[in-house]
């Protein structure tokens, strides 16, 4: 299954308006290109999915099961509050990267937790949009490693 689920969480929508001294002014349709792009060059297909409903995000992450081989996520402000999100990722057992477009560790200090850091095998935090690259290439490699492993 040469396929990853991207996965953006709430508010991640309005990328390009939001805070853009934080998050800049790409869109979430560029996050998709970005990635879809990177993911292609090693032969991977990219099925995106965003939402602000947690049980939306839930049901992708179980649904991907079927058919994908990995999970970039950033879960937005889920990363810092939600157990049901990350007991998703461990149930459904794909290699996960999560991806933080802000440097997170700079910031607040609630924003200092993360629920699915122990479980993501690839983190790429504060490299802006070029960071859903570099963690689809990095989990694609991670998927390689499994593979031959
Ligand atoms: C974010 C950081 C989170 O703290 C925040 O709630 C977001 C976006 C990021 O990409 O930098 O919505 O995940």
């Amino acid at each position: 299954m040469r396929r990853l689920l991207l996965v953006n969480g709430p508010n991640l929508n309005l990328l390009g308006v939001r805070e853009p001294h934080i998050y800049g002014t790409d869109t979430l349709g560029d996050v998709e290109r970005v990635t879809t792009d990177a993911a292609a060059s090693r032969g991977f297909e990219v099925r995106a999915v965003q939402s602000n409903h947690e049980g939306v995000l839930i049901d992708a992450i179980h649904a991907a099961r079927e058919d994908c081989a990995g999970i970039v996520i950033n879960p937005a402000g889920l990363t810092h509050t939600s157990v049901v999100l990350a007991d998703a990722l461990k149930a459904v057992a794909l290699p996960v990267a999560e991806v933080h477009i802000s440097d997170v560790g700079s910031r607040e200090s609630f924003r200092q937790v993360s629920y699915v850091r122990d479980l993501a095998a690839v983190h790429v935090i504060g490299q802006g949009i070029a960071g859903y690259a570099q963690a689809a290439l990095r989990l694609i490699d991670v998927i390689a490693g499994q593979a031959e492993g």
